[in-house]
């Protein structure tokens, strides 16, 4: 079953509130918190996107699917906790060791979260490996992390087969999600390859009718 997250980033100032419910009413499966912090990626969207998650917690039920793009991974699965979200990815890149990897894995199960691994265009799948059988979901990005409406890079759909391969062939259970560049063009080439949850942002909050895309994208 494919599910659709959408990014809310790029949500137009003042039409946040409208933007949610319509996203809402579209059948978005998730709201994606693109949370970057200006050191990891130049963009710093912290503030804003803990304010977001906070007011959605009030007025929605659909799930967080919050994505840390941060240096520091401790501090802000602490702080993005509070808004309860249903699953926190943080940066393979943002870690210094094996040893923190799997602090930060604890850490946000104790916070029953569900923990997902994002991985950089330039990080090689293998990386991730060792870690699958402790977390529900890897991230690849498709795009150089930091910013919304970038071009999909076409050289990650290899990436993504070799992940699902390695998922099946080991049993594991675990989502693999993409994000970055996703849109009526690029979104079946992705699933084909084994993604099954699909971030999108420009693609849809673009969309006069936010449920034709999200349709189109959940399409099997
Ligand atoms: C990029 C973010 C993505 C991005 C998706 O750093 O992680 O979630 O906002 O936006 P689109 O779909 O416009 O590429
Ligand atoms: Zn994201």
């Amino acid at each position: 079953m494919i599910e659709v997250s959408t990014s809310i980033l790029n949500v137009k100032k003042g039409e946040e509130a409208d933007t949610f419910f319509k996203l809402e009413a579209s059948k978005t499966d998730y709201f994606h918190i693109d949370v970057m912090d200006g050191k990891f990626v130049k963009n710093n969207t912290y503030k804003k996107m803990l304010e977001y998650s906070t007011y959605i917690k009030r007025i929605s039920n659909l799930p967080l699917d919050v994505h840390l793009m941060v240096k520091d991974v401790k501090n802000s699965i602490e702080e993005f906790s509070s808004v309860e979200p249903n699953i926190i990815t943080f940066h393979l890149e943002a870690c210094k060791s094996k040893q923190e990897v799997y602090e930060y894995i604890s850490l946000i199960k104790e916070n029953n979260c569900r923990v997902g691994i994002a991985i950089k265009p330039n990080t090689k799948i293998e990386e991730v490996y060792e870690f699958l059988p402790y977390i529900h979901m890897c991230l690849i990005m498709t795009v150089e992390p930091g910013k919304g409406g970038q071009e999909f890079l076409h050289e990650m759909t290899k990436k993504i087969k070799q992940l699902k391969q390695y998922i099946n062939e080991n049993n594991l259970e675990i989502d693999i999600e993409v994000d970055g560049g996703i849109n009526l063009n690029t979104h079946e080439e992705v699933k084909k390859a084994g993604a099954n949850v699909i971030v999108a942002g420009t693609a849809i909050l673009m969309a006069k009718d936010y449920k034709v895309i999200i349709d189109e994208l959940k399409k099997n």
